[in-house]
């Protein structure tokens, strides 16, 4: 049996990986965790896995699943209920358990299907015409606000109903609101409370507006299941628009950032992305994924990584590091984007598999090939910025050429 390693390096290598630092390249902290052992303590007791098999197993195991809200009250947050930040992370649907979770999700999955998605493909392709247009025009620019941004927000903008003009401040808002993904602390809480405060009174007058007037978008559907009945209370209605929009574009963002600078570190592989844009995407997902870690707690007696797991332990799966898994990838550090069998975790396993996996593939799979083809002179500038997060993995600047020697 596999023993659980807490020691002086495991501690130091883990605080090195919430570091400016650490974050710059956490593979080889990840790959040392690795060899110490499959599973390691954390300071705050949480247990850490890093193998691919183990991650997948913590995101799939029935008998692990999320601290019910109520709960926050015994591990640290007597008053998580007056913390609107708080409250809309814990309540929505990525937080719950059956049969709430089952119930939440059915109500939104139909319009996630990767056949639904497939509907929005000219839309996408037009939209990333329109912005390689104005990037195009521009010599230098930042990437992440002229394109990775702006592309994500308006897609599922568009799907939600969120007015157009309005997108631009979700940016922010979404940015200090899921630091609580992180280490949530007083600082942390300061200014995600006003964040996730200021997103609730923007979608509470959106939703009065759509019950006035539905259109034909999901917030409308929301609406109309909240007034059919016992299916969804307004609470519920608000926080998974919330969430919607939020994991909508926050995600995509860094993908569409992480593989481009992967992909100008590997010119070589430009024409790989352009035969197969889908094994690509899967393999940008691997090599950078834009979700490095999600948690569990455990409810009955498991086993993972071959330790015993009790009631109440928590669990974190270090889903990048997983992803770099010499056992199950061959040459874990190189993008190969060709790979075959590929099976990244960056989507996460199980009832909690992320809604919009085929949103953000389809999005990506015609953005990138078509901005390459376009802009085949595109650079890095220097000067970019890191996502000041663990868990969400990106930038909040990475400056570009467009014409680089013109
Ligand atoms: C869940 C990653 C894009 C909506 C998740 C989870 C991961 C993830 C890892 C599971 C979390 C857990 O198990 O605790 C990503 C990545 C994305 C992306 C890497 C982009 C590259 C999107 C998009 C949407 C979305 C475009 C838009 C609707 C959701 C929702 C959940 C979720 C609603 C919760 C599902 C549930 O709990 O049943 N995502 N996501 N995600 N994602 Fe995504």
């Amino acid at each position: 049996m596999t023993t659980v390693v807490e020691s002086p390096e495991v501690l130091t290598l883990l605080t090195e990986l919430t570091t400016l630092t650490g974050r710059e390249d956490p593979y080889p902290r990840y790959a040392r965790l690795r060899e110490i052992s499959p599973i390691v303590r954390a300071g705050d007791n949480a247990l850490v896995v890093t193998r691919h098999a183990d991650c997948a197993a913590v995101t799939r195991d029935p008998k692990l699943g999320h601290m019910p809200a109520h709960m926050l009250a015994f591990v640290g947050f007597p008053d998580w209920a007056e913390h609107p930040a708080l409250q809309q992370f814990f309540t929505s649907l990525i937080a719950q358990n059956p049969p709430d979770h089952t119930r939440l999700r059915r109500l939104v999955s139909s319009r996630f299907t990767a056949r639904r998605v497939q509907e929005l493909r000219p839309a996408i392709e037009h939209m990333v015409g329109e912005l390689l247009d104005d990037l195009a025009d521009s010599r230098e620019a930042d990437f992440v606000g002229a394109f990775a941004f702006p592309l994500p927000v308006n897609v599922i903008g568009e799907l939600l109903g969120v007015p157009k003009e309005d997108r631009a401040q979700f940016q922010t808002l979404v940015r200090d609101w899921s630091q609580v993904l992180d280490i949530i602390t007083p600082e942390v809480l300061k200014k995600a409370d006003p964040a996730a405060q200021m997103m609730r009174d923007y979608l509470t007058g959106l939703a009065a507006e759509r019950r006035r007037h539905p259109q034909d978008d999901l917030l409308s559907a929301l609406v109309s299941a909240e007034e059919e009945g016992d299916r969804l209370t307004e609470d519920e209605l608000l926080t998974m628009a919330a969430l919607l929009f939020a994991a909508g574009f926050e995600t995509t963002t860094n993908l569409l950032a992480n593989g481009l600078v992967a992909l100008l570190a590997n010119p070589g592989q430009l024409p790989a992305l352009a035969e197969d844009p889908v094994a690509a995407v899967e393999e940008l997902l691997r090599f950078d994924s834009p979700v490095q870690i999600v948690g569990r707690v455990a409810w009955e007696p498991t086993t993972i990584a071959g330790v015993a797991i009790e009631p109440g332990d928590r669990l974190v799966a270090y889903l990048g590091a997983g992803n770099r898994d010499p056992e199950r990838f061959a040459e874990p550090d190189r993008l190969d984007l060709r790979r075959a069998d590929n099976a990244p975790l960056s989507f996460g396993g199980g009832i909690h598999y992320c809604l919009g996996a085929p949103l953000a593939r389809l999005e990506a799979q015609v953005a990138l090939p078509e901005l390459m083809r376009r802009l085949p002179r595109l650079a890095l500038a220097g000067g970019a910025e890191r996502r000041n997060s663990l868990t969400l993995r990106g930038y909040t600047k990475l400056p570009v050429t467009t014409r680089e020697g013109k």
